[in-house]
């Protein structure tokens, strides 16, 4: 059984695709005619012309919405594909649950005819600016500790990369880990919670006294008062990162131009 079987089941109703990143990650897929999207859950940013997405969670695919890309069982490590099998391969917030990150990272390089989009976190950055983590659970962090892998070591086992900031807006409506970073009652609910492996897979009962803290410091005000700068903001870089690799031999069209972002988001019924 796989991991986003029980840890899934309410994914697509708190992690809905939010449109300023699927316009970063549409941007970093430049104008690739085909995709093909590993790890891909429900389908959250896939571009319309996805040829494919990769998924090993029934309980995932299950929630991809009717007129999706078609979807096939399987693990980054073992991919059901030829070699090149489309221009752009992408992997979102996917490659810390792999079990062999280096061998998955291989198959994605191997049925990329051309780049491949990695998003992720640096967890460095993480753990010093968020301050969730930082500040009420430290658990929370030391669990992703054991599984974040430093972008630097995608970049090389890619052949190299390029990284780019992904900020997350204050209203982020894919709530992933930081996603709440200025709405903090948010992490207060269970189904909020249940949609972030970090705390889902850390646990209530190792969480609750950093929860209780909180709900403490929100009750007194004391929580608004410390972050009052957060409360100006409208983005913030807690370390969300996408890669871009391009694989294109030597000679070969380097670059995939960008152009006008095409909507995030599942792919609309047909
Ligand atoms: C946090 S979800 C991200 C889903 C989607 N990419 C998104 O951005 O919403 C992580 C996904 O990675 C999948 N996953 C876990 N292990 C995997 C593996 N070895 N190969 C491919 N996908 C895997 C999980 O089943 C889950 O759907």
């Amino acid at each position: 059984m796989a991991v986003y079987d029980t840890l899934g089941t309410t994914y697509a109703r708190t992690r809905r695709p939010d449109t300023r990143i699927a316009a970063r990650i549409h941007a970093a897929l430049g104008d690739a005619e085909d995709v093909i999207n590993v790890g891909a859950g429900p389908g959250s940013y896939e571009p319309p012309h996805t040829l494919l997405a990769v998924e090993p969670s029934r309980t995932m695919l299950a929630q991809r919405p009717p007129g999706s890309a078609p979807a096939v069982c399987a693990v980054a490590e073992r991919l059901p594909l030829r070699d090149k099998a489309a221009d752009a391969v992408m992997a979102l917030l996917t490659v810390h649950h792999w079990t062999d990150l280096a061998a998955g990272l291989a198959e994605l390089r191997r049925v990329a005819r051309r780049r491949v989009v990695v998003l992720t976190w640096d967890q460095r950055v993480f753990r010093e600016r968020f301050w969730l983590v930082r500040d009420y659970l430290p658990q929370a962090a030391a669990y992703d500790d054991t599984r974040a892998v430093p972008p630097e070591r995608l970049a090389a086992l890619l052949g190299g990369a390029r990284l780019e900031t992904v900020p997350v807006p204050h209203d982020c409506t894919d709530g992933f880990g930081a996603a709440y970073w200025r709405r903090p009652h948010a992490y207060l609910d269970p189904e909020v919670r249940a949609g972030i492996s970090m705390l889902a897979q850390t646990g209530d009962d190792t969480l609750t006294p950093g929860l209780t803290a909180l709900a403490d410091h929100l009750a007194t005000g004391h929580w608004h008062t410390r972050h009052a700068d957060l409360l100006a903001r409208d983005t913030i870089d807690v370390g969300y990162r996408l890669l871009v690799a391009d694989l294109c031999p030597r000679g070969a069209r380097r670059d995939l131009h960008a152009r006008p972002d095409r909507g995030g988001g599942p792919r609309p019924p047909a």
